[in-house]
């Protein structure tokens, strides 16, 4: 089998060894960035004579054919022949080209090579996930228009505190998406750096162009030393920071959505498409595909944690620990899309009960701040009138009564300054409609904040 060295070697890697250290079928993820890195090598071989003209149109011809041959097929049958992915396309060009093949790799190393054909896989899943989450938030932004008034109570420490609009509450996500758009571009844009040419670790003495390679590969910048682009890998953890907080925020959503969807509160249905049933209690319809995402959020994180883990402490330049960052990376990423494209999927069909939201945001205790605030708007100092309402609360919670329940009379015997028009507050309408802060739940706010979206995600 064509290998990348060997030579120097009495005898075969161990079994175990072998075991360890084969990459294939976790790197098989690499399979079109390493060609396209191998693509641009070939270009600039080509540029400084290394390699004829001739000679470069059939390796970059082979790669292709390559690249079309296992195109979306998996490469696990090949898993134990080949070392990893770039051994395993080195080896199918020298099959097909025989010794010309051996050109292919001058002045490289799998240490830059490698460093690229990452780069180049984040450049490109981090623009696809950027659209999914934009795709994402559009489904957010149209639940939100659909249910343009519906209240329900918002919670602080998961007590019911004041009303909300629900659309507010999906907004707030739809934010979060979006400065989670801004790190993984943001990220992308740190990554945007050219590592080939760097060789093993400190360059080559061949003269290779890496500007004319930089072209080739679309990379805005060179990277300015060779040490640092074999070895640094935080751009990996970088990216993997970024999906970690990305669930994060899904598994909160999912978490209220679990909450929402539970007969305590009862403000959504899920479509049955989306939920699954019990295989004892023949009632339950459960909202596992949220569980699963509020669950998988721990493996994202877990991930991050293990290439920190595994980059702590490494000596420069390359060592190959630093194989252990695909695995986890590239799983970050597919559990990423996947959760938001189910998610997506779950929020485009779930269906809002609006008498259950109604009948919660019914609860005169989400007013009691308008009833502060309506004191101070009668000249009761803020903390006078929050004690006033703190003592008729406990008043009406001693006798289990509803606040619209208490007389004026009873209510002027801890706030002198309550009036007739007081009875008016206990409303989420009115409650919503009375906010006047630039970004609160205020029927125009959210009005403002639905048509910037669409705008913004147009
Ligand atoms: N599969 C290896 C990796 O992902 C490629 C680099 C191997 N380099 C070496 N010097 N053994 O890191």
């Amino acid at each position: 089998m064509a290998k990348l060295w060997g030579a120097r070697f009495a005898r075969e890697m161990a079994p175990e060894a072998k075991e360890i250290s084969y990459s294939l079928k976790t790197d098989q993820e690499l399979f079109p960035y390493d060609i396209q890195g191998t693509t641009g090598h070939i270009k600039m071989l080509a540029k400084i004579g290394i390699l004829k003209t001739k000679e470069a149109v059939l390796l970059t011809k082979a790669l292709k054919r390559i690249l079309e041959s296992y195109k979306g097929d998996s490469l696990d049958r090949f898993s134990d022949k080949h070392e990893d992915v770039h051994s395993f396309i080195y080896a199918e060009l020298e099959k097909r080209l025989g010794p010309l093949a051996k050109k292919v790799h001058s002045g490289r190393s799998r240490n830059d090579q490698v460093a690229t054909a990452t780069r180049l896989y984040l450049k490109d899943k981090s623009f696809e996930l950027v659209k999914q989450i934009t795709s994402f938030q559009k489904a957010l932004i149209s639940a939100a228009s659909k249910n343009k008034n519906v209240a329900i109570p918002g919670y602080t420490h998961l007590q019911r505190a004041q009303a909300v609009l629900l659309a507010h509450h999906l907004l707030a996500y739809v934010e979060m998406l979006e400065r989670d758009k801004a790190r993984l571009l943001n990220a992308r844009e740190l990554t945007d750096e050219m590592p080939l040419g760097s060789g093993a670790l400190s360059g080559s003495t061949l003269p290779l162009n890496r500007e004319t390679t930089r072209k080739a590969l679309g990379f805005k910048r060179l990277s300015r030393n060779s040490l640092d682009a074999v070895s640094s890998r935080d751009f990996v953890l970088e990216f993997l920071s970024c999906l970690s907080i990305m669930m994060i925020h899904l598994s909160r959503l999912s978490e209220d959505v679990i909450l929402w969807n539970s007969s305590e509160f009862g403000f959504i249905e899920l479509r049955d498409d989306y939920a699954t049933g019990s295989s004892l209690m023949p009632h339950k319809k459960n909202p596992d595909f949220f569980e699963l995402a509020r669950g998988k959020s721990g493996a994202v994180v877990g991930n991050l944690v293990s290439v920190l883990m595994m980059m702590k402490g490494l000596p420069l330049a390359y060592n190959r620990d630093m194989q252990e960052d695909k695995s986890p990376l590239f799983q970050s990423f597919k559990i990423a899309g996947t959760t938001l494209e189910v998610l997506e999927g779950a929020v485009n069909t779930l269906k809002v009960n609006e008498l259950a939201c109604q009948k919660a945001v019914g609860d005169s205790y989400l007013y009691a701040t308008d009833l502060l605030d309506y004191l101070v708007s009668k000249k009761t100092s803020f903390k006078d009138a929050h004690d006033q309402v703190g003592s008729a609360i406990a008043y009406a919670a001693s006798k289990n009564k509803d606040l619209r329940k208490l007389s004026l009379k009873e209510y002027k015997r801890f706030a002198p300054r309550a009036a007739h028009d007081i009875y008016r507050l206990f409303s989420s309408k009115t409650s919503i409609a009375k906010k006047k802060t630039i970004g609160s739940t205020s029927p125009g706010s959210v009005k403002t904040q639905i048509a910037f979206w669409k705008k913004r995600l147009k």
